[in-house]
This record gives structure tokens, sequence and C-alpha cells, in this order.
């Protein structure tokens, strides 16, 4: 399957690339969506991504457009990145959070329950694998990864069973875990998803820490963006589409709470963003009929205002194990 991107033409209208702009596509892939950035205007596209199978994708394509600038590594650490590359603002920043196609279709790679393949899930290749957390986090940790990042009702039965099980042999395959998940929940059923759909996507989020790497780089949009530029990005996770919303309406300057009736207290710092929209953006049914993929996808926009920035940390608003206290065996 090649990748489709989501809400392309929507993200290119709120990008709003303009002649001699530079924009950054933190989250590269497949390159749908800088590809169509650099055709709407004369700019300079930064392509992030931390797999190196999508930035050697991006030098390929940065041989033919001398305006693509591929850059490696995690977009939590963008601001380094692109001062790195010798820009201090960017006029736009973009982020299409999630797995490619690319990264599902490859086997190897470990990310789909479809295909048989090690149990491996790092979009960047390195630190613990899914596998090293199967086998290696204790049952209460597990349940925890699956019931908060994965929404999985049954999280408690599916940590019990691996534990379980991987005392007799540790699991190296994404088929191995996939087949277990379906014996624990009882086979499909006729379901629309497959059983292990939801625990599959929270080890995903878990070994490649993506609440966290949103977090910072919410952070650093707010410095790297000049008076005027655009955040805009699209989510596939309940959790994700809040951390966006609230940092995007905090920044704002609309989550004052309070009570009306009580006198005005200090106003606070003035607004780094304005919302392009309160509402976010989600696909047409046009496009929900010809990329499943886009189903659970949500847009949102805000633009930076020429105040200083607020500062503060961003919170993921879940608490999850220590990734680090894994050791990566793979
Ligand atoms: C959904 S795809 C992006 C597709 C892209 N918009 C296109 O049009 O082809 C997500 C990409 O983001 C990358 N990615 C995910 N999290 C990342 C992170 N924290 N830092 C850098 N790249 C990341 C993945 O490796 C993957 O290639």
């Amino acid at each position: 399957m090649t990748h489709r991107p989501v809400l392309l033409d929507e993200v290119v209208v709120a990008m709003a690339p303009r002649d001699g702009e530079v924009h950054v596509d933190g989250t590269y892939g497949g390159g749908g969506y800088a590809r169509a950035l650099l055709a709407a205007a004369d700019c300079k596209v930064l392509g992030i991504d931390r797999d190196p199978d999508a930035i050697e994708r991006a030098r390929v394509a940065a041989g033919a457009e001398a305006q693509l600038v591929p850059l490696h590594g995690a977009f939590g650490d963008m601001r380094s990145l692109v001062e790195g590359a010798g820009f201090e603002r960017v006029d736009a920043i973009t982020l299409d959070l999630g797995v490619s196609s690319f990264q599902l279709d490859e086997a190897e790679r470990g990310f789909s329950f479809m295909r048989d393949g090690p149990l491996d899930m790092r979009m960047g290749l390195a630190g613990p694998s899914a596998a090293d957390v199967v086998n290696q986090m204790d049952e209460r940790d597990l349940a925890t990864i699956f019931f908060r990042l994965g929404e999985e009702k049954q999280s408690r039965r599916i940590a019990r069973a691996i534990v379980k099980r991987r005392l007799k042999a540790p699991f190296t395959t994404t088929l191995d875990l996939a087949d277990l998940i379906e014996d624990v929940l009882g086979g499909r059923r006729g379901a629309k998803t497959h059983p292990a759909t939801r625990s599959f996507q929270a080890i995903r989020m878990f070994v490649n820490d993506e609440l966290g790497e949103l977090a910072r780089a919410l952070e650093a949009s707010e410095h790297l963006l000049d008076e005027g530029g655009r955040l805009v990005i699209v989510t596939f996770h309940s959790l994700e589409d809040r951390m966006v919303k609230l940092f995007m309406r905090e920044r704002a300057g609309l989550m004052g709470g309070g009570s009306r009736h009580m006198p005005k207290k200090d106003e606070g710092p003035a607004p780094s963003f304005a919302l392009a929209s309160k509402k976010a953006t989600e696909p047409s049914e046009a496009e929900l009929a010809v990329n499943p993929r886009a189903r659970s996808s949500r847009l949102r926009v805000a633009v930076r205002t020429s105040a200083a920035p607020m500062g503060g940390v961003v919170s993921t608003g879940v608490e999850l194990p220590d990734l680090g206290s894994l050791e990566a065996a793979s």
C-alpha cells in the first residue's frame, strides 16, 4: 500500500506557504506534505524524521529538489535540529503523528499484527524494543500501558497472560504476541478491528515515547515560530488531540477558569498563540471513503502572536512507567 497523506489539502491551506518562507515538516514519512508545500510556493521545507528509511527517501527527493532539507532526528528535538541547520525562526510547523504505511507494510519493523516480523516497533531503531517491553516490564506496568495508551478494558487480563506465557518462552515476533492477545480476548467474533489493535498501539506509543515527543515539540514550536507562524497538527489518538487542544487553548489565554464574581487578579502573560478555529477539523466523507487511515484524524491549527513565549513544561496528562528502566536486549 502506498502512503496516502491524511488531510493533505487542509494541511496545505493551514500552512499557507509563501515564497521565501521556511517550513518545518516534523514527520516527513513518505514526503506527501513536504511535496505539496514545495509545489504550492517557492519555500524551503525542513523535513524531519527519526526513521532512517524516511530520511533516506528525503535525501533522494532532495537530490532533485534543492529547497528540501532532510534532518534526521526526533521532532521533540526540533529546536536544536532546526537551529543546527542554520535557522533561528520558521514560518510554519506541521506534524502528522503516528506511523506511516511504509512502516506498517515493512514486516521487519514489527509494527503490524497482520505481518509476522520481529517484535520491534522502534521508529528510530534505537533504545528498548517492543520485545523488551513485553518480556521485561512487570505485570502492573504492562497493564498500565495497555489501559492508558490503548484504552484497553481487558488490560489486566492481557498483562497477566503475557507474564505467564513469557515464563515459558520470551516473545520474539509480532504474530506470537497478536495470537496470545487474540486468545485472551476470545477471538475476533466478527469485530471490525483485530483484538490486538489497541495493545499494539499502546506498545508502539510507549516504545517511541510518542506523548513525550509531542509535549517537547509543542514547547519548541513556541520558540521557533515567528510572529504569524502557523502550528498545524494532525493527531490520531484522543490523548494526543487533548494535549494539542489544551496547549493551544492555554497559550491562547483561553483556560482562564476562576469565577466571574471574583475581582480580576493578575492578567498573566500575553497569549503566545491565537486559535485559527475553536474546533478541530475532521476528514471529509470523500477522504474517508478512499483513506481508511484518516478515520480518527483531527487537525488543529494555531497562529503565533508577537508575545514572548509563555514557556513552561507541557504535560502529557498521563503517567506512565519508565521506559529508561528497561534494558535494550535486541
Ligand atoms: C504518518 S507518517 C507522516 C506522513 C507524511 N505526512 C506524508 O505525507 O508522507 C509519520 C512519520 O513521522 C515519523 N515520526 C513519528 N514520530 C516522530 C518523532 N517523534 N520524531 C520524528 N519523526 C517521527 C515516523 O517515523 C513516520 O515516518
